[in-house]
């Protein structure tokens, strides 16, 4: 029997890709670019592994089109991009990396939120424009964030990590999410209804998976309710905000200020009406890239391609109800 064949769709750092090379024939798409969902729909006939990224869509279909696969597994937390259901109804297991990068990107969304308080991006473009003249009492005046009030929505493992940094800031929390009110006041915040907390927070920071239901969670009845001084976070995903919504929020200065670190689509179109606000900090789903992550990300990738090709459960499987099938 030869070896199991698996299909990278991206260079990954060497020492994970040479340890997934000892357990089986692998295939790098080595281009910048994804490659596109025709492409690895012809390439998995064959395949007993998919390595993948939140770049790349998984469905039925493809699914189908692999009748050897023992494993998918996505270079993401997130896993938006595959059809969990239709994987969990053909028992294949779908990997994902959690845990690794909560920290990262917690960073980072404290990070967009100090950024777009303090008016950082536009500073730096202040003097590339030749503005700087004299120091000036009221110039560039931004927001305080130590002692405003945070709203956190989805406290989960990033969420939770958010919340660590915001104490350290002196923070009110409040939190929007399934965990029971004991167990927010244990991290230091206060449970709090989607109203409520939009409409007393000086930040709102999202920490919600894309499903159906966050889907434009935040969109025009939501903005409206946030303060006109506030400023809203995105680290989750683009489509759990409407865009055109928080494009007229920003312009009409229903709030003051939004750092997106994801959009819908990604990438964001140049010509993109978000893209002309000033008041709109926009940077490329980038939030878990340190170099320690993203590598610690690729291993536990890999690690989860391993396991299923040795037909062992996922170290991390975002469905492993499968496994407790007879
Ligand atoms: C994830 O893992 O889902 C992030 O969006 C990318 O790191």
């Amino acid at each position: 029997m030869g070896r199991d064949k698996v299909f990278v769709t991206r260079e990954l750092p060497p020492v994970a890709l040479g340890r997934l090379a000892e357990h089986c024939d692998v295939e790098v798409w080595d281009e910048f670019l994804p490659p596109a969902y025709e492409l690895i729909l012809g390439k998995v006939s064959g395949l007993a592994g998919l390595l993948c990224l939140l770049t790349d869509r998984i469905d039925a279909r493809l699914m189908d089109a692999a009748p050897e696969i023992k494993v998918i597994s996505n270079l993401a937390v997130g896993y938006d991009n595959i059809d969990i259901p239709a994987a969990s109804q053909r028992g294949i297991p779908i990997g994902n990396t959690p845990g690794v990068l909560n920290e990262t990107t917690a960073d980072f969304a404290f990070a967009l939120l100090m950024a777009t308080a303090r008016r950082i991006p536009e500073a730096r473009q202040y003097i590339h424009d030749g503005k700087w003249l004299t120091w000036h009492p009221t110039v560039l005046s931004g927001q305080d964030v130590f002692g405003a009030t945070l709203g956190i929505i989805g406290c989960g493992r990033i969420g939770a990590a958010v919340m660590r940094r915001a104490q350290g800031f002196g923070m009110r929390i409040l939190v929007n999410s399934l965990e029971s009110a004991d167990e927010i006041r244990e991290l230091g915040g206060e449970k709090a209804a989607l109203g409520e907390l939009l409409s007393q927070s000086d930040f709102v920071s999202l920490h919600v998976p894309l499903t159906e239901e966050t889907h434009h969670l935040i969109s025009e009845p939501e903005l409206k309710q946030m303060k006109p001084t506030s400023i809203l976070i995105n680290t989750a995903r683009g489509s759990v905000v409407d865009p055109q919504a928080l494009y007229t929020a920003l312009r009409e200065g229903e709030i003051l200020a939004a750092g997106l670190d994801v959009t819908q689509p990604e990438p964001i179109a140049l010509d993109d009406p978000l893209l002309t606000l000033d008041n709109c900090l926009i940077v490329p789903h980038i939030a878990s890239a340190s170099v320690a992550t993203r590598a610690k990300m690729a291993e536990m990738a890999v690690d989860n391609v391993i396991a299923g090709l040795q037909g062992q459960p996922l170290p991390t499987c975002v469905n492993p109800e499968i496994y407790q099938r007879d």
